[in-house]
């Protein structure tokens, strides 16, 4: 078991960076969410990791005897949060759009290619420092897994290079070269999707575990996007979309129809989008920090779940619309905009997210789970929605 302190920067994230304990107890724990069907919640708890996972849960006063022990002192202990989804290779600074959004204009997928632009000009070291930099952020605020796209390259080489990166932070890696078409296609975007769904899927596809597209208004259409995603799936990868962002359109069934994993945004669903994501496995993935900095209309989660459908949390960390890498700023807003209660915002942070990334082994902390988890310096995660802005987060634990 190793354990990572909010302060310290992970080299990768679940990466040891303290020497292996054999057993670990957290004991007084005020109240520990599993999320484990038969007992989601605990109070008066106690939880044993040994080789970086849970061993051991129950009542404090009945805690084994471990190695090392850790009081929590009444605190709340949740899981890690599982941000799945996030385009934090790149460089440059937006916060003049987002300056001019909040004086009234709009938000639209265009502002891509100026981050592009930048990001091909940067070095290697460059990007890998912008990245480290943002996944210390994230893990300081309590993620413990992290999807990182590319997106901002658009070239072979640069799409390559944005996977390369990126994997050396995580291993939930998401191919992105349909984020929009670059200006030198703006004349030829079928060309563009053919090097996407060609060459430049062949270069990626060995640094990648999914494909992505941003299939809306400005970015691709449907038919584009059902080439691509079927590109990447005949390749090995697995299917994320982004859809359904600026507007209604067929997104969301085709990401349902092809079996994606996870489609994010989902800002303006349709009831055929709502029922076919309720009927599937694919999960509904809010992003509230893009609502919040694109004074867009917040979607209603509620819809989603009282319909039936997976909903997650992720943060979207990018320079255009949502430069967030709080998971619990993202928990605040769904809770007080988007109709959720504390108890889903903080399921679809952790199991949820996890969902997305069609991961069993985190988002909880059932026996046999990896021990990611956060000690928070609250007695209840209710504090996370109740208490926004305020750093909350105790201690991360984080197991490999
Ligand atoms: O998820 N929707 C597409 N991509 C990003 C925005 C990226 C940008 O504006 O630079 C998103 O919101
Ligand atoms: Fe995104």
């Amino acid at each position: 078991m190793s354990t990572q302190d909010a302060q310290s920067t992970p080299s990768k994230q679940g990466a040891p960076s303290e020497p292996s304990k054999q057993s670990t107890a957290i004991t007084n724990i005020g109240l520990l969410v599993t999320n484990e069907a038969e007992r989601p919640e605990l109070e008066n708890a106690a939880l044993v990791i040994e080789n970086g996972k849970v061993a051991w849960l129950g009542d404090s006063s009945k805690a084994p005897v471990a190695d090392e022990r850790i009081d929590a002192e009444g605190r709340c202990v949740i899981p890690g949060f599982v941000d799945s989804h996030s385009h934090l290779v790149f460089a440059g600074d937006r916060s003049d759009e987002f300056e001019a959004r909040m004086t009234g204009q709009k938000y639209e997928a265009g502002g891509i290619r100026r981050t592009v632009r930048l990001t091909r000009e940067a070095s290697d070291a460059e990007l890998e420092a912008n990245t480290a930099k943002l996944v210390a952020e994230m893990r300081a605020q309590g993620t413990t897994t992290v999807e990182i796209k590319s997106g901002y390259g658009l070239t072979v080489a640069d799409e390559e290079r944005a996977l390369r990166i990126a994997g050396k932070f995580t291993a939930e890696t998401t191919y992105l070269g349909a984020h929009v078409v670059p200006t030198e296609f703006a004349d030829d975007p079928a060309g563009y999707v053919d090097l996407v769904t060609g060459e430049m899927l062949e270069a990626c596809a060995p640094h990648a575990k999914w494909i992505d597209v941003f299939c809306d208004r400005g970015a691709f259409d449907e038919d584009q996007a059902r080439a691509i995603l079927n590109a990447g799936k005949a390749k090995g990868l697995g299917l994320r979309m982004h859809g359904a962002q600026l507007g209604p359109s067929g997104a969301v069934r085709l990401a349902v129809e092809l079996g994606a994993a996870s489609v994010d945004h989902c800002t303006f669903l349709t009831d055929a989008d709502v029922d076919a994501l309720a009927a599937s496995d694919t999960v509904a993935t809010q992003l509230p920090g893009v609502e919040f900095s694109t004074r867009q209309p917040y979607p209603d989660a509620r819809r989603l779940i009282e319909a039936g459908a997976r909903v997650a949390i992720a943060c979207d960390c990018n320079p255009g619309s949502s430069f967030t890498s709080s998971m619990p700023f993202c928990m605040a807003v769904a809770v007080r905009d988007m109709r959720m209660s504390p108890a889903e915002a903080l399921w679809s942070a952790t199991a949820g997210g996890a969902a997305a990334l069609r991961r069993t082994d985190i988002g909880g902390l059932a026996v046999g789970q990896r021990a990611d988890l956060v000690i928070l310096d609250a007695p209840s995660y209710v504090h996370l929605a109740y208490r926004p802005g305020v750093p909350l987060i105790h201690r991360v634990l984080a197991a490999d």
